[in-house]
């Protein structure tokens, strides 16, 4: 299976970073509202966070990549046949997932920065963590999750639409192989 995409299919760099990408997005959903259920002074939500992070981190440096990659590297396969209204809603979701992991990262980030949680999570800093929702980016954090799991319910639901009632390959070209 070539490294670049073809008119029909999606070459190994794009499969592998979808599929990375969506391993990331439901371990940082499950990672993030099982933290911001605990208690703060609860060691193990300092546990989860040390995870949470770096994850967070990884995906904004995956989906630049993405995008350097679409842009410089390789073009998408022709779309397969649908009505006009449902390739624009695509395209749409598609984008708003490149919005909302990057507000997602950005708001995380901010978080850590403007509250001086890093000592507590990654410099051995004994302290208790602080209250998040102290800080503004804690708002727009909190409503990008629920954003992303919208997406994540068309998105899915759609593949599994055309896969299942469709049966037009669209599922199947996002994946390892060339069928
Ligand atoms: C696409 C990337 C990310 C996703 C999908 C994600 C997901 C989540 C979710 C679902 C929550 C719980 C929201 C709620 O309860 O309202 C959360 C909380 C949190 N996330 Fe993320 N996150 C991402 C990136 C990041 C990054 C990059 C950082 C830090 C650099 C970060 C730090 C935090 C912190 C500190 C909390 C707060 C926990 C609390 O309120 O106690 N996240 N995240």
């Amino acid at each position: 299976m070539p490294t670049k995409s073809s008119t029909n299919h999606y070459g190994t760099v794009a499969v592998t970073i979808h599929w990375i990408s969506a391993l990331l997005i439901f371990t940082l959903i499950g990672s993030g509202f099982r933290a911001s259920g605990m208690e703060d002074a609860a060691a193990a939500k300092v546990a989860i966070l040390q995870v949470h992070v770096p994850l967070g981190v990884t995906i904004l440096l995956l989906t630049l990549l993405r995008v350097i990659w679409w842009v410089f590297a390789d073009k998408k396969p022709r779309p397969v046949p649908m009505p006009t209204w449902q390739e624009r809603s695509s395209r749409a979701v598609h984008l708003l997932f490149y919005v909302v992991i990057l507000g997602m990262a950005a708001s995380g980030i901010g978080m850590m920065v403007l509250s001086g949680a890093g000592p507590v999570l990654f410099g051995g800093s004994s302290e208790t963590l602080p209250d998040f929702w102290k800080f503004l980016p804690r708002v727009p954090h909190g409503i990008g999750a629920r954003v992303m799991i919208a997406l994540l319910v068309v998105h899915a639901g759609a593949a599994l639409y055309h896969h299942f009632f469709k049966r037009d390959g669209l599922l199947r070209r996002m994946w390892f192989g060339t069928g």
